[in-house]
Parts: structure tokens; sequence; C-alpha cells
């Protein structure tokens, strides 16, 4: 066994860090993505909450932008959140990956387990929180939820001029893909590496780990682990949210 897959299964703490500096364009103009009101509660906050309702999460590093750190800190303070989390803000960078490892910079000694969630998946349910958490302390150095694809994916490449069609190059095989959500589970070793090794642009953490030659495993996501994109997503964000309080009305 590694050093670090020892120090994820020696009990230490869990922490949460959640990227929320991106400006959300692809939702239409207004404020940060993650600040926008979802039921009348930043987006952000229902994240927060999504990361804190794990009994085994202690702390949630939330990464701001860059010039919104104390309107995110305010955020936080005037919203209840569970009084066994500890909870810190920190600024946010250029892109994702700079926003992750600066949320990475913030950690104290004793986590040695990290979710990266995105702000962007307000609603992912705290079963799938604890599948990752429980699959990262059963050694996996990368472990990120994932659902099957209902549509086909193919490969294309640029158009030979503007406004001309995509040629297709290839149709992976469906039943091989998965979407993949957050949060993703980390031995906090092995994701630092990641960060300190890992350069190019990349759309998630795992990528970064698979780079390092590290095993990197799925366990099932959920369909309320969707990621809010684009303004039918607010709808579909909202509807699930009814839903649950119509359920826990009975
Ligand atoms: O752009 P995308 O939807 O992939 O962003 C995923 C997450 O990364 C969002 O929660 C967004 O706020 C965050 N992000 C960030 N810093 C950036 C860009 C995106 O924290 N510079």
């Amino acid at each position: 066994m590694s050093d670090d897959s020892r120090s994820s299964l020696s009990g230490g703490r869990t922490a949460a860090v959640i990227p929320a500096a991106g400006r959300g364009v692809r939702l239409g103009p207004g404020a940060p993505k993650a600040l926008r009101a979802l039921n009348g509660t930043p987006m952000l906050i229902h994240a927060v909450r999504a990361m804190a309702a794990s009994r085994a999460v202690s702390l949630v590093v939330v990464v701001a932008p860059p010039d919104g750190a104390a309107e995110v800190k305010a955020l936080l303070d005037t919203h209840a959140l569970p009084e066994r989390t500890d909870f810190l803000v920190v600024p946010g960078g250029d892109s994702r990956q700079e926003s992750v490892k600066y949320g990475l910079d913030a950690l104290p000694p004793g986590v040695d387990i990290v979710l990266v969630h995105d702000a962007a998946r307000p609603l992912v349910p705290v079963d799938t929180v604890d599948a990752v958490i429980e699959a990262v302390r059963d050694g996996a150095p990368a472990v990120v939820p994932a659902l099957p694809l209902a549509d086909t994916v193919k490969q294309v490449e640029p158009a030979s001029e503007p406004g001309m069609p995509e040629p297709v190059v290839a149709t992976p095989e469906r039943a091989r893909l998965r979407a993949v959500q957050t949060p993703q589970g980390f031995d906090r070793a092995t994701l630092v590496r990641a960060h300190e090794t890992v350069t190019g642009n990349v759309t998630d953490d795992a990528s970064m780990v698979e780079q390092l030659g590290e095993r990197v495993v799925v366990v099932p996501g959920h369909e309320e682990a969707f990621k809010v994109t684009r303004p039918l997503d607010l709808v579909l964000a909202e509807a699930v949210l009814a839903r649950r309080r119509a359920n826990d009305g009975f």
C-alpha cells in the first residue's frame, strides 16, 4: 500500500472544495452563476448545504469570484448552515483548475480526503456524496460519480470554414461512456500532486489524476446531480426542489 492510500484510511477529516468563481455565461447575463437564486436561495448555498449534509464532511471551502470573496462570506453568514461543519471562503482564479488549486492551498493539516464539487450542481443528494467518500475510504485514490448516457455521442473535427457542417470522425461505443458529475473524491495527497504536476486545460479534477497514471473509479451518479448550465436547467432545478418539498410534506 502506498503512503497516499494509507493516509486516506487513517480516519482523518474530509473536506469539500466548491469552485464557485465562474461567470456562468451560458446561463445568460446577470450575477455570477453560483449566486443566482433557486427558489429564493443562491445556488451556492444549496451546493454548500449538499456537502455539509454529509456527516463525514467537517469542512467546506468555497472558492469565490476573485472580487467577490466578501460577498460570498456574507452570504454564508446569513444562511443557516449545520453547526458541526466549518466554512472557509477563498478568492478564485482565472480557470476552474486554478480556483480548485487555491481551495486546496487553504486546507488545514489533518484533512486526508477531499471532495471537489461544482457550485453549479446544487442538488446532489447526500447518498451520492457519501458513496464517493466511502469509495475513497475503501482505498481508491480518485472517485467520480457518473451516469450512462441517453444520447449517442459523436466526435467531430472543426468545420473546414465557418458556417460549414462539422465532419464526424468517430462514434464511441455508448455503453462504455459515462457522463461524469461531482462531487469527485480524492485522497488529498494524490490530488495535490496532480495539481502540482499536470498542466493544460482540463474540465475535471479526476482527469488530472488519470494523467498521473493513478486509478480512477466510477460510482453511480444521480439524475439530480445535473449541472445547471443553461436557462432550462434553472427550470428543472426549481421543479426538483418543488418535488422535494411536496415529498417532505408527507
Ligand atoms: O464552466 P463550468 O460550468 O465547467 O464551471 C464548473 C465550476 O467551476 C462552476 O462551479 C464554476 O463556478 C467553477 N469555476 C471556478 N473558477 C473559474 C471558472 C469556473 O471556480 N475560473
